[in-house]
């Protein structure tokens, strides 16, 4: 018989807050179908245009089918080269290479894999927005870590240890760093290393950024540092260093045992990732010195557009971005919160930035400018601040 009682509804979905990138991604698409001519800085992966190529490819008819649910044999062997040839880091294909839909995906199977509920899983704070979400889905409770120390973004050890306590299972770490640009230095993961090793845990390593490193700094996965590489899930994606974040395609490297229930995950929730999009990943990475190169040249020089057209701007001050496609200026001058002042550069400049709450409290007076469009875009968006904020 009918009822007009409501369906009751799980809680999970409805504890987790919406994503801070993609509501600015959402109010830049209403207003622009309004007709409103927005520039947006906001948004977190590359959109079509001179930095997003197409790769040529027709529709291979053995891509149709329901590959394997750790991911097609020949782009694990090109993600272990690809491993091995950046980080020396020796993965097997066979056992400890997944294919991921995206690296979101990948931290997110990993926690399924690795954690029980009620387990305690070590954040940064700032840091990128899904962490803490997909530790809540997970059953997990996100433990924040500041990762500041003296006024700057630093990965701090002892701050990693203090947060530690017998529920702890994982700390979550991102190098090159959504949204601050910090590339960790070796210093900083050997004592992540000493935290993570002292107290048994569990580290995922997002590298997605690996390949945007500027000025004489290098990518160090801590994966590579001694003892590491068996306690480790390096995290990887297709969306940033080959800018093609619509075939989402991701990967993981870690351990058999992960890998192994990472695979059973896979098998019940996706059966695979699509065998179409893994064969055009397979071709970027084929391809991947001149890609890359040419993207992360392209973020460099858009990077020192904006940190000059930044400094052009009374009160806005901004560190120098080590890596990443972003820079994160301080707006703490201007007195108002991340998100008002987001607010108001939408309103009154037509420009779309992220307010530093999006990533979490250790952000609040910043906002993140990315670096993924058209130079002109750019240009035009700090034009605009400019005027609206002098
Ligand atoms: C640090 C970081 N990891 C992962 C992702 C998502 O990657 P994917 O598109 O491969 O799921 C993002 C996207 O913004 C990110 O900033």
């Amino acid at each position: 018989m009918p009822t007009d009682n409501p369906l009751s509804f799980g809680n999970r979905t409805s504890t987790i807050p919406p994503s801070g990138t993609l509501e600015v991604t959402r109010k830049v698409r209403a207003l622009r179908r309004q007709g409103i001519d927005i520039v947006s800085l906001a948004g977190g992966a590359p959109e079509p245009g001179p930095d997003c190529l197409a790769t040529p490819f027709k529709f291979p008819v053995e891509s149709n089918v329901l590959g394997d649910p750790a991911g097609e044999m020949d782009l694990r062997t090109a993600i272990a080269a690809k491993l091995e040839r950046d980080q020396g880091l020796i993965y097997d294909p066979e056992t400890e290479v997944v294919v991921t839909i995206g690296a979101k995906q990948g931290v997110y199977a990993s926690l399924l894999a690795l954690i029980e509920p009620g387990d305690e899983v070590l954040v940064l704070d700032p840091c990128w927005v899904s962490y803490a979400p997909a530790v809540r889905l997970a059953g997990g409770v996100p433990r924040v870590v500041p990762f500041v120390h003296g006024g700057e973004y630093f990965l701090d050890g002892h701050a990693l240890a203090a947060r530690v306590n017998r529920r702890t299972r994982a700390v979550i770490l991102n190098t090159p760093h959504n949204p601050t640009g910090r590339v960790f230095s070796g210093d900083e993961l050997a004592a992540a290393a000493r935290v993570v090793s002292d107290h048994g845990l569990w580290v995922l390593t997002d590298e997605s950024f690996d390949k945007f490193v500027f000025d004489g700094h290098q990518h160090l996965s801590i994966a590579s540092l001694a003892g590491m590489r068996a306690r480790t899930i390096v995290l990887q994606s297709f969306s940033k260093a080959f800018a093609l974040p619509g075939i989402r395609v991701g990967y993981l490297a870690a351990p058999s045992s992960v890998c192994q229930a990472v695979a059973r995950l896979n098998e019940h929730l996706i059966s695979c990732v699509s065998p179409l999009a893994q064969s055009i990943a397979l071709a970027a990475l084929a391809d991947e010195p001149s890609w890359t190169h040419r993207l992360r040249d392209s973020f460099l020089s858009k990077r020192n557009i904006a940190l000059e057209g930044l400094s052009n701007i009374r009160g806005m001050s901004c560190t120098v971005p080590e890596g990443t496609f972003y820079v994160f200026p301080d707006i703490s001058a201007f007195g108002s919160t991340s998100s008002e002042f987001a607010s108001r550069l939408l309103d009154r400049a037509r420009v779309a930035v992220t307010p530093g709450s999006a990533f979490g409290a250790g952000a609040e007076n910043h906002i993140r400018i990315n670096l993924v469009g058209p130079v002109e875009a750019l240009r035009e968006g700090l034009e605009r601040l400019r005027r609206v904020l002098d």
